[in-house]
Parts: structure tokens; C-alpha cells; sequence
């Protein structure tokens, strides 16, 4: 595995959420970019396995089919582990014995403070259970994913807007910590965001999201994606071909301009001008999508015929995640007295 020392360093990683497999819009969103920045930086990538027990742990829902399941979409993706440490995070106990510490660390408003445990709240509150579903480990979350990050010294995180309240709580708690042992020890970590293709819409119209079930799955084969386009919604106003098109309204031109950079303002014209049917522009927009899906179907499928490829991925991937947290941790100790070390 190469480590160019004069690289910074980048932690990226995604929450399993308990139904397995990425689409399309996590792709173009996130996955698309960390393959860019797999040459640009050092590179850590994880599945956020003990993220997903904040919301799964009392569901008896078994995590880890579904956080190697994640491990092959970013293989899929063009990921390579020659250049990039592939992990799970229950597999390197340093993230949790730096969650620990930095938990002394962290004030318990600033965690009362973060949008997503206040929504999260209000959503468990209204559950059967209450108050009670909401544990001791959503409130850390933060604190976690501070510890995933800083146990790196990452430099860069590429997170989207969602995920700029965590990141900013990683920053307050690593200049904390410098601040309490005066030390230049934490780096304060930077968002990269991507400039992105702007939110994905769903075949039915809505964003794309797992739980609208209107997604295309990185896992679809080409069957799969011709019937979802054949059925995808267009424009709700274009009842026959002579009617015309809103191509900025409709998945399948959505779809057409990402794929198609150089060929979609042909068919938008058309469309717009009722010159080109709805059926046709499902069939060529299905084909471009195919043609793009391919490589990565092609890797995924290299992959998960041969599991103990993967789980040498991920044990060599740990194992370097291992050995790099560790060198922090033993700093950390230090500057924490919990060695002796005059
Ligand atoms: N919270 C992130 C998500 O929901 C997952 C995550 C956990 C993460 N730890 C991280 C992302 C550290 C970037 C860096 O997707």
C-alpha cells in the first residue's frame, strides 16, 4: 500500500443504514468524488459500522452483511486498495478508545446543540418508548465521528451539507483538545465538498432516497435499469408526444444530462419542442446509463465472486488503519497522563 508522506490526509466514510446497497444519488453525491481524491490525498475510507447501532442497535438487525455490502459499492465505484485504505470501523478499537477520551472533552450542550440529534429527538419522542429510544450513544454521535476523524489527523473530510454540524463539532473538539494540553497536536479538519451534479431525481419525480423506493441501485442490472426508465415519471404535463417537455422537471433528462454531458441539450431541445417522445429518450437515456453502469457492475462483480478477496481488502485496510490510530493514540496518552512519561 503507498503512503506518500508529502500527501494529506482524507477520512471519508458512510453510514450502513440497515438496507444495504447505494444508488445512484450517493454515487454521483459522494462515491464519484472520493474515487477523484484516492490520487490527490493519503486516503482512509470506512463504513461507519457502530454509527449504524445509534439507530439499529435495538432492532436485532445483524450490521455486518450489510457494511460489507457497502464495502463493495466502493470498490465498485472504482475505489482501489492499492491507494486507499478500505475498513470497518468495529475493526479499529482506536476510534472507540479516542471516543472515550475526547467524550471528556466535549460539553454536553454542544451535543444538545446538533441539528440532527434534535431532529432524531423529536422523532424517537413520538415513538412508542420516548424518551427511552433516545440512548446515551446518539447524543455522543458526533463525538464518534470526531474520534473517526481526528484518530487520523485527517486533513480533509469530504461531507456534504448535511454533515457540516459534525464536522464543525470535530474542529470545536480538536481545538479543545490542543487548547487543554497546549499542544499543535489536531488538525483541524477541512470539508472538501464536491462540486456536485445537485440532487438526484427519482424516478417518480421526488429526490432519490431508498425510502421513496424510486432509486436506481448501483446493483441493478441493465434489465433492471431499462424497466425503472420505462416507468420513470416525465413531464406530468406531457400527456402525448406533441405535447411539450420540461426537461429541468423529469428524471429521465436529469439523468441524460449527467451521462450525456455533451449530447443532452440535443435531446432537451427536442423534448422541449415535442420533437422527441418521452419513449424514445427513456430508451437512449436507459443505454448511456447502462454504458456507465457497466465498468462498475464488471468490478462489483470481480469482487463479490470472490469473498476472500474482500476480506483481505478489509483486514489489510484495517490493519493500516490500525497501525496509523495507534501512533495517535500513544501521543494522546501521553498528553493525557495516562502513562508515565517523565
Ligand atoms: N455521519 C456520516 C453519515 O451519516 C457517517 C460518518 C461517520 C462519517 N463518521 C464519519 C463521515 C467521519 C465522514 C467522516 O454519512
Amino acid at each position: 500500500m503507498s503512503t506518500t508522506p508529502t500527501k494529506k490526509r482524507l477520512l471519508s466514510g458512510m453510514q450502513p443504514t440497515g438496507a444495504g446497497k447505494l444508488h445512484l444519488g450517493n454515487y454521483e453525491g459522494a462515491l464519484k468524488a472520493w474515487v477523484r481524491l484516492q490520487d490527490e490525498y493519503e486516503m482512509f475510507c470506512f463504513v461507519a459500522d457502530w454509527h449504524a447501532l445509534t439507530t439499529l442497535a435495538t432492532s436485532g438487525q445483524s450490521i455486518n452483511a450489510d457494511a460489507r455490502e457497502i464495502a463493495l459499492d466502493y470498490l465498485s465505484a472504482g475505489l482501489d486498495p492499492e491507494k486507499c485504505a478500505i475498513f470497518l470501523q468495529s475493526e479499529v478499537p482506536q476510534h472507540a478508545e479516542l471516543f472515550l477520551l475526547l467524550s471528556m472533552l466535549t460539553p454536553v450542550t454542544w451535543l444538545e446543540r446538533v441539528p440532527t440529534y434534535k431532529e432524531r429527538r423529536e422523532i424517537l419522542a413520538d415513538r412508542e418508548g420516548g424518551e427511552a429510544g433516545v440512548s446515551y450513544g446518539l447524543l455522543g454521535y458526533p463525538v464518534l465521528q470526531a474520534a473517526d476523524i481526528l484518530v487520523y489527523r485527517a486533513h480533509a473530510v469530504p461531507v456534504g451539507k448535511d454533515q457540516a454540524a459534525h464536522l464543525e463539532l470535530s474542529r470545536e473538539i480538536a481545538r479543545r483538545f490542543n487548547h487543554t494540553y497546549h499542544v499543535d497536536f489536531f488538525p483541524e479538519p477541512q470539508a472538501v465538498i464536491s462540486e456536485t451534479t445537485g440532487t438526484l431525481i427519482g424516478l417518480d419525480g421526488r429526490k432519490m432516497s431508498k425510502s421513496y423506493d424510486n432509486a436506481i441501485y448501483l446493483t441493478d442490472t441493465a434489465d433492471e435499469v431499462n424497466a425503472k426508465l420505462k416507468k420513470a415519471f416525465t413531464t406530468p404535463t406531457r400527456l402525448r408526444m406533441t405535447d411539450p417537455g420540461v426537461p429541468e422537471g423529469c428524471s429521465v433528462c436529469q439523468l441524460r444530462r449527467i451521462y450525456d454531458p455533451n449530447g443532452y441539450q440535443t435531446q432537451w431541445d427536442e423534448c422541449r419542442a415535442a420533437s422527441r417522445g418521452c419513449v424514445q429518450s427513456k430508451k437512449e437515456t436507459a443505454e448511456i446509463l447502462n454504458a456507465a453502469l457497466e465498468p462498475l457492475r464488471e468490478r462489483r462483480k470481480m469482487y463479490a465472486d470472490d469473498p476472500a478477496q474482500l476480506d483481505l481488502i478489509l483486514k489489510q485496510g484495517a490493519q493500516k488503519a490500525r497501525d496509523t490510530a495507534e501512533d495517535t493514540l500513544r501521543e494522546v496518552r501521553k498528553m493525557m497522563r495516562l502513562v508515565n512519561v517523565f
